[in-house]
C-alpha cells in the first residue's frame, strides 16, 4: 500500500506530467483510485452513536458512524480514499455543486441475511449507472471494481449498523459533488466522491400499503435529450414541490406524464410497472422503453429479467399512455399497477387521479407485485442463492 501510495504520490507530480497530465490519465491507473490505498481513521468506542430502535428506522433519518471520502482534482487526478467518522463539510461558497449542481448520486442497498452474512444487490449494476451520469455531468470517471472494493470495505467497517430484520436494510449512497470555487459555467477542477450508509425501513411511513397517485399533464419530470435517464439531484428537486401538491389533493405520489398523448413514465422516484390483458387476451407485463425518459433503475431491469426467466406471460419494454390505460380499465383488462426502485423495492398503486377522473387500480389477492417483492426479499436475504446478491464477508 505505502509502495502504491508514494509511487502514485511521484505520478501526481506536476514536474513529471505538467498539463499532459490529463492526457496521460486515459491510459494509466491515474484513471482511477484504488483500494489498496485506502486509509482508515476508525472511531474510538466513545465516539460512536448509539443504533436506532428498528421500530422507528424511517428512511434515511440515521446514518452510520463512518464515511467514505475521495478527492480528485485536474492537475494530480484521484486522491486516496479515506473512511473516517462521519462529518461535515466545508467548502468555498462558490463550490461549482451550490449553483450550477453538478452533484450526481446512486442508491443502493446492503442486507444482513437471514444466515447472518452481508449481501449488496446488484452493485455493478450502480456503479455502471454512476459512471454514465458522471460523463455527463462532466465529471471524471473512476474503476468501477475500486468503488465498490472500497464500499464493502465502509460496511464492513459499519456492519454493526445493518438491521437484523427483513424488513429492513442499509442504504448505501455513493454521492459526487463538483467542489471547484468558480463561477464559470464550465466542469470542474476539482470533485469529492464520497458514500454514506444509513440504516433503513420502509419508504413510505404507510408501509406496503397501495399508494394512490396524482396524473396531471402539466407537470413532466423528464424530456428528450434531457437527464432524466441520469441520477442526478438536479431531477429531484423540481419534483418536490409537485409532489406537496400531490399531498395538497389527498394522493400520496405522481404519475408522470409525458408528451401530447400522456404517456406514463414514472411513479415518484419509482419505475412504473403495469400489468394486463392485452387485445389478443394474453397476460402482459408492460415497463416504458429506456428512451431517455426513464432512469434505468436497478429493481426495474430485475423484475424484466426474473418475468422473462419465469417465461409465464409476456414481458414488453414499450410506450402506454393515458388512452390506453383508460381502455383497459374500461375493458376490465387491467390487472395491476406498481412502482420498483431500490429504496421501495415494489409498491402497488392503488388509484389514479386524472383529468377529474378516478382510476381505481384492481388489487389481486395474490399479486404480481407481491410475488416480485417476495422473489427480491429471498434474493436480498440469501434464502434464495442468486448471483444478483454479492456477498461482502
Ligand atoms: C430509489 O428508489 O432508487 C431511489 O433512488 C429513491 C431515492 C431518491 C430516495
Amino acid at each position: 500500500m505505502a509502495l502504491r501510495g508514494s509511487i502514485g504520490r511521484l505520478l501526481s507530480q506536476k514536474f513529471l506530467f505538467g498539463k499532459h497530465l490529463q492526457y496521460a490519465r486515459g491510459i494509466s491507473s491515474q484513471n482511477s483510485f484504488q483500494f489498496v490505498d485506502v486509509e482508515e481513521k476508525i472511531c474510538s468506542p466513545a465516539e460512536r452513536h448509539p443504533k436506532p430502535d428498528l421500530a422507528t428506522l424511517g428512511f434515511g433519518k440515521h446514518f452510520t458512524d463512518h464515511m467514505l471520502e475521495i478527492p480528485w482534482h485536474i492537475e494530480s487526478g484521484w486522491g486516496k480514499p479515506l473512511i473516517s467518522p462521519i462529518h461535515d463539510f466545508k467548502f468555498h461558497p462558490a463550490a461549482k455543486v451550490f449553483h450550477y449542481a453538478i452533484e450526481l448520486f446512486e442508491g443502493m442497498k446492503a442486507y444482513r441475511g437471514d444466515d447472518g452474512c452481508l449481501r449488496m444487490f446488484r452493485p455493478d449494476r450502480n456503479m455502471a449507472r454512476m459512471l454514465k451520469t458522471a460523463t455527463r455531468s462532466s465529471l471524471p470517471t473512476f474503476d468501477p471494481e475500486e468503488m465498490i472494493k472500497c464500499l464493502k470495505r465502509l460496511i464492513q467497517i459499519d456492519r454493526d449498523w445493518i438491521p437484523n430484520s427483513d424488513t429492513s436494510s442499509l442504504y448505501i449512497r455513493p454521492t459526487f459533488i463538483a467542489t471547484d470555487p468558480s463561477l464559470g459555467v464550465a466542469s470542474t477542477n476539482q470533485a469529492l466522491l464520497y458514500a454514506i450508509l444509513s440504516p433503513v425501513g420502509p419508504y413510505f411511513s404507510s408501509g406496503l400499503a397501495p399508494v394512490s397517485l396524482l396524473a396531471d399533464p402539466k407537470y413532466v419530470r423528464a424530456w428528450p435529450g434531457g437527464c432524466g435517464a441520469m441520477k442526478m439531484g438536479s431531477n429531484y428537486a423540481p419534483t418536490i414541490n409537485i409532489q406537496k401538491e400531490a399531498e395538497r389533493r389527498g394522493h400520496q405520489q405522481v404519475l408522470w406524464l409525458y408528451g401530447d398523448d400522456h404517456q406514463l413514465t414514472e411513479v415518484g422516484t419509482m419505475n412504473i410497472f403495469i400489468f394486463l390483458i392485452n387485445k389478443e387476451g394474453e397476460r402482459e407485463l408492460i415497463t416504458p422503453p429506456l428512451n431517455g425518459l426513464i432512469l434505468p433503475g436497478v429493481t426495474r431491469l430485475s423484475l424484466l429479467e426474473l418475468a422473462k426467466e419465469w417465461k409465464e406471460f409476456k414481458v414488453v419494454e414499450r410506450e402506454i399512455n393515458m388512452a390506453e390505460l383508460t381502455e383497459l380499465y374500461e375493458e376490465d383488462r387491467l390487472l395491476e399497477i406498481f412502482g420498483a426502485g431500490t429504496a421501495c423495492v415494489v409498491c402497488p398503486v392503488g388509484s389514479i387521479s386524472y383529468m377529474d377522473r378516478e382510476f381505481k387500480i384492481p388489487q389481486a389477492e395474490s399479486s404480481l407485485s407481491e410475488r416480485f417483492r417476495k422473489v427480491m426479499g429471498d434474493i436480498h436475504y440469501g434464502r434464495l442463492s442468486h448471483p444478483w446478491a454479492v456477498k461482502i464477508d
